[in-house]
């Protein structure tokens, strides 16, 4: 069975039709620059352009950056433009694409729930703890293998900050942290996170996963085993499909 995923992140909107059996991509990717402001208007256009570009008339399941309950509402909006918060995301796109059936999940748990299906977290039972280090950091944790959705680990206090401006891929490129900086942030994080749920395992994701040679090493204060993801650049899209298939 095939269902179409979206992934909307802060530079660009992407998707394609995903096979659900392989959790894969049945078609190579599609994608279109997020609009500067990304207010929700202009994240429909460019939504509508990439499920067009393949003549798509099934379902859509697409992942948002921030808190969205029932498969529908945004919530929050930390990192994309505040006229979202509160707006019906699900009846949005469904309009904007000509009443095709929506389904809208936050992007951490999506990745999250294509990594512990076909990647890092396969067969994980206990506490899974999947992190996105990007512009902000997502979490998505699961218990033997149900996800708790919308869990907003990336807000935690850190060292008196929000663990995101703290921790985050882009404040170590914006600050120009080593890697040994930024690691002991890092460390300090999940020396949290760890105090609080005691996870059997912390799964790292987001581009930084690539380069996790670089800093996992240096990350000695902490319990549980810490792995990189396993499924790069296409976790979100493959999750807000299968997100969508489960009616997220
Ligand atoms: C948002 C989360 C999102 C994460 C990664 C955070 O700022 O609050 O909902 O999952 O960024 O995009």
């Amino acid at each position: 069975m095939q269902i179409f995923g979206v992934d909307i992140g802060g530079s660009g909107i992407k998707g394609a039709p995903v096979d659900l059996g392989k959790g894969d991509l049945a078609q190579e990717r599609f994608k279109v620059l997020t609009p500067h402001p990304a207010t929700p208007d202009g994240v429909a256009d460019g939504v509508k352009q990439v499920v067009d570009h393949f003549g798509w008339t099934g379902p859509v399941g697409l992942t948002f950056p921030g808190v969205v309950t029932g498969g529908a509402t945004v919530r929050t909006a930390a990192n994309v433009d505040k006229s979202w918060i509160d707006t019906d995301a699900r009846a949005l796109f469904r309009e904007r694409l000509g009443g095709l059936p929506v389904t809208v999940v936050n992007d951490a748990d999506a990745a999250g729930v294509a990594e512990m299906h076909f990647g890092a977290g396969q067969g994980r039972r206990g506490t899974v703890i999947l992190l996105t280090f990007g512009t902000g950091i997502g979490s998505a944790v699961f218990v033997d293998g149900t996800l708790v959705a919308n869990t907003e680990l990336g807000h935690l206090e850190l060292d008196g900050h929000e663990a995101e401006k703290r921790a985050s891929s882009k404040v170590k490129d914006d600050h120009d942290l080593s890697w040994e900086q930024w690691g002991h942030r890092v460390e300090k994080y999940l020396a949290h996170l760890e105090m609080l749920f005691s996870p059997e395992l912390f799964i790292l994701g987001g581009g930084v996963s690539r380069k996790a040679h670089k800093f996992l090493p240096l990350i000695t204060g902490v319990r549980a085993p810490i792995v990189p993801a396993q499924l790069q650049n296409n976790a979100g899209i493959v999750g807000a499909a299968m997100r969508a298939a489960e009616g997220a």
